[in-house]
């Protein structure tokens, strides 16, 4: 106990100012950081510096399903920084990588064959856009260079994803940066159309037939890959239409073009299926993924690729190198310990039931909260939801993100953290959560929501 007095009160002493946060508010935050420093974790909880219990609604950021401080994976990760703590990852191996290789493979949908590890969503989006490049060069299709984002899309920060991303200001500032040859495919989101939907909207599979436009506009033989999240999680928990997908993958098909499935937010889980391929029933090329594969304990990423894509780099001389790409850190021996450890853990807790166990608690507990004052939308699938909330006003103007902040404030207050994106409030509870952890982040949802009409 005083031990555990001590680590908070040292993150209570820390002085804020040279720390650059990422995606933050800096100066705001600065005001008052006492209440927002986590200090501890403990299975589907937080505990801030000042000691209030925060349930996690959104499994840190998306990563940490499992809970925190698992046991399993707290043991192997410190097995191993003893064991073998790094090891070079060029032209030399470790077994724990090549095992956990095959394990994902086997978690991935038929047909996929290898794996590409990086340590970062950011850096696997950058890594696939990286292959389907090299793959048509490869494939003496050279000038297949241009590669299809959407709106809305969320890839990360690195250059390639903000380029096929469509999240506005994560691309304004940087412009003169973003990759020539990109082009976007128009978001799936229609609030007329399908406000409240249950799971997959039944409208918007024929915005899929934008691709053919593009295709038309810039000809099929200048295009390398289209990389869509299955299902936009950054962008607010946009779920895809039905049908749209699978349109998607037709149209990739008859033109010769990659189709990427970003899934560094459904992989491993979220959705109910290893992948959110198998959820939908498409088949991507390539798919991307990180955050749940080492329940965010250490960082990893990386790119499953159908054998295709490989083959076709492993022609030439054998002592060439087929991909001159690559991280100091990919496949670091820790990572690999942390991911196996939860491959056992979701195997063991059989967390892919537990999530199609908990998909209709959530959708009922959340779409209850219709008709409250200022929501404009709730939209769900697998263990995820948002709840999108009308703006506050002030002399008429709408202040956009003031609401969100708002009802997130009134989370902490009440012992829920909350995500909040603008106005958009995202939920995505550990797989651990029980139906009354789930029943009582709604209420204190409801709460906040009648307390920012
Ligand atoms: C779909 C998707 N791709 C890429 C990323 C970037 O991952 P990272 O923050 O690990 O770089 C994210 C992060 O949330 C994501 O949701």
């Amino acid at each position: 106990m005083k031990n555990e007095t001590a680590v908070m009160d040292q993150a209570v002493r820390l002085r804020t100012g040279a720390y650059w946060m990422p995606f933050t508010h800096n100066r705001y935050f600065k005001k008052n950081p006492r209440s927002r420093i986590l200090a501890r974790a403990e299975g589907a909880y937080y505990t801030t510096a000042e000691g209030k219990r925060l349930f996690d609604c959104i499994s840190g950021m998306w990563c940490c399903p499992l809970g925190h401080g698992h046991p399993k994976i707290a043991e192997a990760v410190a097995r191993q920084v003893k064991e073998l703590d790094y090891s070079p990852a060029f032209q030399m191996g470790h077994p724990k990588i090549f095992s956990l290789a095959e394990r994902i493979v086997e978690l991935a949908p038929a047909g996929m064959s290898q794996v590409f590890f990086a340590n970062s969503g950011s850096e696997a989006v950058d890594t696939a856009l990286k292959i389907a490049v090299a793959y048509h060069r490869m494939k003496g299709e050279a000038a297949r260079t241009r590669l299809f984002g959407r709106e809305r899309g969320y890839h990360g920060v690195g250059i390639g994803g903000i380029s096929v991303g469509g999240i506005a200001p994560n691309r304004k500032m940087f412009a003169p940066l973003l990759l020539q040859g990109v082009d976007h495919l128009p978001h799936t989101y229609n609030a007329a159309e399908m406000a409240f939907s249950r799971g997959q909207p039944k409208w918007g599979a024929h915005l899929a037939e934008e691709l053919e436009r593009l295709v038309a506009l810039h000809d099929a033989s200048t295009i390398a890959a289209v990389i869509v999240e299955p299902m936009q999680g950054s962008g607010g928990v946009i779920v895809p239409p039905a049908g749209y997908l699978e349109r998607l993958r037709a149209i990739c098909d008859k033109h010769g073009i990659l189709l990427i499935f970003d899934e560094v937010i459904t992989g491993f889980g979220r959705l109910g299926e290893p992948f959110g391929a198998q959820r939908f029933g498409v088949m991507p090329d390539m798919i991307t993924f990180a955050k749940i594969v080492t329940n965010g304990v250490i960082p990893m990423g990386g790119v499953i690729v159908k054998p295709a894509i490989y083959d076709a780099f492993m022609t030439g001389p054998e002592i060439a190198v087929e991909l001159f790409h690559g991280y100091t850190y990919s496949g670091h021996p820790m990572a690999a310990a942390a991911a196996h450890a939860t491959l056992d853990a979701i195997e063991e807790e059989g967390s892919f039931e537990r999530v199609r166990e908990l998909e209709p608690v959530l959708e009922q507990a959340v779409h209850s909260l219709k008709g409250e004052p200022g929501v404009a939308d709730i939209r769900n699938i697998g263990l995820t939801a948002a709840v999108e909330l009308e703006p506050l006003r002030e002399n008429g103007q709408a202040r956009p993100g003031a609401r969100g902040l708002k009802v997130f404030e009134h989370g902490m207050e009440e012992g829920m953290l909350f995500r909040f994106s603008g106005d958009t409030i995202a939920m995505a509870p550990p797989f651990i959560s029980t139906q009354a952890e789930i029943g009582r982040m709604v209420e204190v949802l409801r709460g906040a929501i009648q307390a920012t009409r």
